[in-house]
């Protein structure tokens, strides 16, 4: 399959587009201008293809059968955890733990390690910017054990407040939980550096990233970070949904205990006592998304195959590009100004509220978010209730900016 899709992913990214069949569509009767990446990715049709051969060609549950197909199946599904830990740079493919998201994931670090690890008093810092994925789990513990939560500012223009960072840091510190790029405003953290003044001031303290949008826009490599948890979602990686990964340090995921109970992540069952599997079956409790882990699999080697150094560059360059485009618009203000910074563009307008702005742009062809972006903590913080939101993606063109700037020229007259 790798080869396969090496032969037909196109290795020029300015030809890519026509990978993705969705966006040789018409979206009101115009082409479609997709900038909605950050919410989800649009799919390549060799991801398409690959999980419905999966289905066609030898489809039958994994891990337990003893026939062909299940055989088949099964190294399909394990082969696509092998791609998942050489994408990130895992030291080991048991540290990859299949998930139905990223949401899921940081669910189960905070319920099975935070649960069996934290006390009551024990504090876990967070960032202003997390998406509500890395907080709301976080509350549900505290809820339960009685942690406490601090939270590291952001600056003036969206950037994280590395000074009070360290101040927050104190010997009850358990665990610092950090987004790697804003999926609101596109920054980039410097999370290699979050982690080593954690581990500076404590080596015990872990450290979980929340790489949803890291692993679209960049090259990750979790062992350089220097981190013990990494997470993100298929479906914003060119996957499909129902798919998501916890990356964890194998130590760690050894002492845990399981998440949910069920079939396949057991050794042995008696009515008086389960033994568990070792991770990461024993977080992988039930029949998982098969097909969905396939099909991210396939996504990675679409990602290979185009180059991710080539994706980064083109995604810099059409930042670049589109940052100059939408300056021409009057009364627009940019939030998450910043020197490291992802295709991930976040605007208020003076003449208009922004679900007014989406909806006109949705005549117009041009697909954006409107809203809080699952980040109302740091909407607070910029004073808003929501923004505008336009995202890159490695399909991305300058007809897709061109198309935004005039769909915002129109929004401009219609709503001033
Ligand atoms: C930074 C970040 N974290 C977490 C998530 C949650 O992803 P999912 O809903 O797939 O779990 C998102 C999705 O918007 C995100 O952008």
């Amino acid at each position: 399959m790798a080869e396969q899709l090496k032969k037909s992913a196109s290795h020029n990214i300015a030809l890519c587009r026509d990978d993705f069949p969705v966006l040789r569509q018409t979206m009101n009767g115009r082409p479609v201008s997709y900038l909605d990446t950050a919410a989800s990715a649009q799919k390549p049709h060799m991801v398409i293809e690959a999980m419905k051969a999966a289905m066609e060609m030898h489809y039958a549950n994994i891990h337990r059968g003893l026939y062909a197909f299940s055989q088949e199946t099964t190294v399909a599904f394990e082969t696509a955890r092998g791609r998942v830990a050489a994408f990130v740079n895992a030291p080991s493919e048991k540290e990859i733990i299949f998930t139905r998201n990223a949401t899921e994931a940081v669910n189960l670090v905070a319920q099975s390690w935070g649960g069996s690890v934290l006390k009551t008093g024990d504090e876990v810092i967070l960032t202003e910017m997390e998406h509500h994925a890395n907080i709301v789990p976080w509350q549900l513990l505290r809820e339960r054990l009685g942690i406490v939560l601090r939270i590291i500012p952001v600056q003036e223009g969206g950037v994280l407040d590395l000074a009070a960072y360290e101040k927050l840091l104190s010997p009850r510190t358990r665990l610092v939980a950090c987004v790697h790029i804003s999926n609101a405003l596109g920054i980039v953290n410097p999370v290699k550096k979050i982690s080593a003044i954690a581990k500076k001031f404590n080596k015990d303290i872990a450290v979980l990233l929340d790489g949803s949008q890291a692993v679209v826009h960049s090259s990750v490599d979790i062992q350089d970070l220097g981190c013990d948890f990494y997470v993100f979602t298929g479906h914003k990686l060119y996957g499909p949904t129902g798919i998501g990964v916890l990356w964890g340090r194998y130590d760690l995921l050894a002492a845990m205990p399981p998440y949910q109970g069920g079939g396949d992540m057991i050794e042995r069952v008696t009515f008086e006592r389960t033994t568990f599997k070792e991770p990461p079956a024993r977080f992988e409790a039930g029949t998982p998304a098969i097909i969905e882990a396939i099909g991210l699999g396939a996504a990675i080697d679409y990602l290979s195959a185009a180059g991710m150094e080539d994706v980064v560059a083109h995604e810099a360059a059409l930042l670049k590009f589109a940052m100059g485009r939408l300056e021409t618009v009057d009364g627009l203000t940019f939030h998450g100004a910043a020197k490291e910074k992802a295709g991930i563009i976040s605007f208020t307008a003076a003449w208009g509220q922004p679900a007014d702005i989406g909806m006109i742009l949705d005549q117009c062809g041009v697909a954006v978010r409107a809203g809080h972006h699952c980040c109302q903590p740091l909407m607070q913080r910029l004073g808003t209730e929501a923004t505008v939101r336009a995202s890159l993606g490695l399909y991305s063109n300058k007809d897709d900016i061109e198309a935004l700037v005039e769909g915002l020229g129109k929004a401009k007259r219609l709503l001033s």
